[in-house]
């Protein structure tokens, strides 16, 4: 406490010296034992700090003033006998702090004395300790200031000034010989970035087959503060998870079945080559692959059938058409790889009704004819062939 006290008054001293002009340093509060102004907050006015009675302020000529009325402090401690030996005097005194330097009461009242007796009468006399003057200040504890809490400097002084007498004893001296005084105007350390806790795994994020947990942490603890690194890595991971359950797998159509024959509503009728009997023809496919609750193929039709005639094997008269397209290449490598076309013989189908019964549905032909063109004029090829060249050899 008296070190701080010391402190302060030395603090006052270097920082009036600097003080701007205008206005006065505002303190909160005002010692008035010691006359002392402490916690500092800043320059104001005088009449603006003033607005509260418990602070103080202090001037150019570096002492602190009360914002209070005009009050004695408390009487000082009494000297010491002002002779060595035989009757004398000790003094104790007072001072008025208040408001615009304003009178206390019983103004004159500032000092008393009373008699009192020497008691060295033989030499020596003891000799009361002093303080030398402070040290200069020590270096900081740190060169920046860390998280809430300031480094501190330090100065000392020794009894020695003069140092107290031992034979006869005399007072040593009243105080610290130590004082520390707080780094503030250091710049702040940096502080890097260290990571929070994980976030517990989300859920797993699927109903069926597997999927991502996630976790998150921040960069909190604390966060990267006066330049200090962000934090390493990342923020967030990942966990896979399995729900033990196959997702279920939807059915997909087959192709189509080829067509079947062509047959008559009639059991047992042989409807075959007849242009004026028509028949019907059906074909199938399957639903596949669904499995674990998979929905079923849409569209319901596992069979479609349409109206025909049969024409398989029938003998007919035709005319030669375009070439039909070229054949793949077979075998599909070697150098005996070939394709083939075909003329077109386009079968006269005239003779039969387009559309079969009363809803006039429209007819189909069913199987292969055995159609009949005739030979083609100047002796051209009813059938093409060509080399595939260039075909990679078959393994
Ligand atoms: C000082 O000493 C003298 C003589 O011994 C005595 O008469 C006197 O009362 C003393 N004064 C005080 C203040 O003690
Ligand atoms: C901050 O991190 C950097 C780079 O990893 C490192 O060099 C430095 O010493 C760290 N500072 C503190 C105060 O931990
Ligand atoms: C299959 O799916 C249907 C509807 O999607 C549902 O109502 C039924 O409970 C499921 N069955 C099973 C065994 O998961």
């Amino acid at each position: 406490m008296e070190g701080q006290r010391v402190l302060l008054l030395v603090l006052v001293v270097v920082l009036a010296s600097v003080q701007r002009s205008g206005g006065v340093r505002c303190f909160a509060q005002f010692d008035l034992s010691l006359g002392q102004c402490d916690e500092e907050l800043g320059e104001v006015d005088e009449e603006d700090c003033c607005q509260n009675p418990q602070y103080g302020y202090q001037t150019t000529d570096g002492v602190c003033q009360s914002c209070g009325p005009p009050v004695w402090s408390p009487w000082s401690p009494w000297s010491q006998c002002n002779v060595p030996c035989g009757e004398g005097v000790m003094q104790r005194n007072r001072k008025c702090f208040g408001i615009g330097g304003s009178e206390c009461e019983r103004p004159k009242e500032k000092v008393e004395m009373i008699p009192c007796n020497g008691t060295c009468c033989q030499r020596p006399c003891p000799v009361a300790g002093l303080w030398s003057s402070w040290s200069s200040w020590a270096q900081c504890s740190s060169s920046c200031i860390a998280e809430g809490r300031a480094p501190i400097r330090n100065r000392r002084r020794t009894c020695s000034n003069p140092a107290p007498s031992t034979d006869p004893p005399g007072l040593g001296c009243r105080g610290d010989d130590s004082e520390d005084q707080n780094c503030d105007n250091l710049p702040h350390c940096a502080v890097n970035g260290s990571w929070g806790s994980w976030s517990p795994f989300s859920s797993c994020p699927v109903t069926c087959g597997v999927g991502l947990q996630e976790s998150f942490r921040r960069c909190d603890s604390p966060a990267p503060k006066h330049g200090g690194w962000p934090c390493p890595g990342e923020g967030r991971r990942t966990k896979i998870c399995s729900t033990n359950t196959h997702c279920p797998v939807d059915g997909v159509w087959s192709e189509w079945s080829r067509w079947g024959p062509c047959r008559s509503p009639f059991p047992g009728r042989d409807i075959r080559c007849r242009q004026t009997a028509g028949g019907s023809q059906s074909r199938e496919r399957l639903c596949l692959h669904r499995v674990h609750n998979g929905s079923i193929c849409s569209g319901d039709s596992l069979t479609e059938s349409r109206v025909c005639y049969d024409v398989n094997g029938c003998y007919m008269k035709g005319t030669w058409g375009e070439w039909n397209s070229w054949s793949l290449c077979f075998p599909p490598c070697g150098v005996k790889s070939k394709r083939v076309r075909k003329r077109r013989c386009d079968v006269d189908y005239s003779g039969y009704e387009p559309t079969i019964g009363r809803r006039k549905e429209v007819a189909s032909f069913s199987g292969t004819p055995n159609d009949d063109c005739g030979p083609l004029p100047d002796g051209e090829e009813s059938e093409q062939q060509q080399n595939c060249v260039n075909a990679p050899a078959c393994p």
